[in-house]
């Protein structure tokens, strides 16, 4: 597999995964784009709440899946990532988007130019137009009775600047947690 080996995370509460969605927010900067995959309910809109505080924003962070891209200013004096400070969180969901040519027209690439960083809800179906660069975070279900908040949390990437920042985001994030 091209790419530095993913790092894999269990979760076993929203407010875990929040943790977690925190910790990654401040190794990102203005540019960045992480693409959040999993199936309905795995906890996509949970990271990008986490993600959002690790930035420092207060507001509270919903699904924005009936205005597709909600901005959400980082405050002055809020948390700053560890790169160069974020101005601006974009969170979008193409869930509703039939064709790749209306991501293109959201403009996700262009929206993260001026100090912005995006999180994109069902990001594998906006991969192909959102290039090669993204970071991807798949969420995945796979509690049972005794445990239905359990999740895994799989962080990969292929190119762009991560291969290079692998060594920070993997002590940032803590100990991955290694699939018997
Ligand atoms: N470990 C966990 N991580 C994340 N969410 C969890 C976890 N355990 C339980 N949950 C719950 O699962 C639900 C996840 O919902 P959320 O809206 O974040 O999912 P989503 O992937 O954004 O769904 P959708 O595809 O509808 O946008 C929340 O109710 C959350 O509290
Ligand atoms: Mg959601």
């Amino acid at each position: 597999m091209n790419g530095p080996e993913p790092l894999a995370f269990r979760t076993h509460s929203a407010d875990e995964t929040r943790t977690l969605a925190s910790s990654l927010a401040r190794c990102c900067g203005p540019g960045d784009v992480v693409l959040l995959v999993g199936d309905l309910g795995a906890g996509k809109t949970t990271f990008a709440q986490g993600f959002a505080a690790g930035l420092g924003i207060t507001e509270p962070v919903a699904s924005p899946t009936f205005t597709l891209v909600r901005e959400y200013p980082v405050p002055p004096g809020g948390a700053r990532s560890s790169v160069e400070p974020v101005l601006v969180l974009q969170h979008a969901d193409v869930y509703r988007l039939d064709h790749l040519a209306e991501i293109v027209d959201l403009g996700l690439g262009e929206l993260v130019e001026d100090g912005g960083v995006a999180l994109v809800e069902w990001g594998d179906v906006a991969a192909p137009v959102l290039g090669p660069g993204a970071l991807s975070v798949r969420l995945v279900a796979e509690g049972h009775d005794d445990d239905l908040g359990q999740r895994t949390v799989t962080v990969t990437a292929t190119d762009g600047s991560w291969p290079e920042r692998w060594s920070v985001l993997r002590s940032v994030l803590g100990h991955p947690w290694a699939p018997s």
